[in-house]
């Protein structure tokens, strides 16, 4: 039993080993057909795999420049590259940042309270410390006014 059972695995190495080297020249001859399909998939397959850089709102890049750096650092930890408030660290947040999307909660605040927030921090609006200051940008009228832009696109329908 036991010679048959390695006589049985040596033919099957023989034949693993023998054909290995003509399948495996066939295999790198198919890989180049075959890694253009798999590309085009992958593509196709990576907003599931990394929702975070395929799902980023188009506002982001169209705004551009400082403002769009410093949104895709700082701002989408927390509110996400969409606005939608589901940055990596916003599940450890409490209160969670809320959705830029939401078009009711984008009437009720101005873009002067925008920039008030960004500078100085949530707890200068009365909202939660957890939504930081970024003093640096203070006086950055460009990249203010860009990042209210982001802010202000991300609404949902506008
Ligand atoms: C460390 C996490 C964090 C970061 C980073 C962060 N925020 Fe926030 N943000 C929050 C939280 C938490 C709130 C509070 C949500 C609430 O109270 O409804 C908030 C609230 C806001 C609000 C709403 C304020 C209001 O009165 O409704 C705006 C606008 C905002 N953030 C913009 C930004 C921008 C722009 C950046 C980047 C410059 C940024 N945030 C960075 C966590 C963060």
């Amino acid at each position: 039993m036991k010679i048959r059972t390695l006589l049985a695995a040596a033919a099957l190495l023989a034949v693993v080993g023998c054909s290995k080297d003509k399948p495996a020249a066939k295999g790198e001859a198919e890989a180049p057909a075959k890694a253009e399909p798999a590309k085009a998939g992958g593509a196709a397959a990576a907003p599931a795999a990394a929702p975070a850089a395929a799902a980023a709102h188009p506002i982001i890049d169209k705004v551009g420049g400082e403002a769009a750096t410093v949104f895709k650092q700082r701002c989408a930890t927390c509110h996400g590259l969409t606005g939608k408030g589901d940055g990596a660290a916003a599940q450890a947040l409490n209160p969670k940042p809320r959705s830029f999307e939401d078009a009711a909660w984008q009437g009720t605040i101005t873009d002067d309270h925008i920039k008030t927030v960004i500078v100085k921090g949530g707890t200068a609006v009365g909202k939660s410390p957890l939504m930081a200051p970024n003093p640096d940008l203070e006086g950055k009228t460009e990249v203010l006014d860009n990042l209210v832009k982001i802010v202000r696109g991300m609404k949902k329908g506008g």
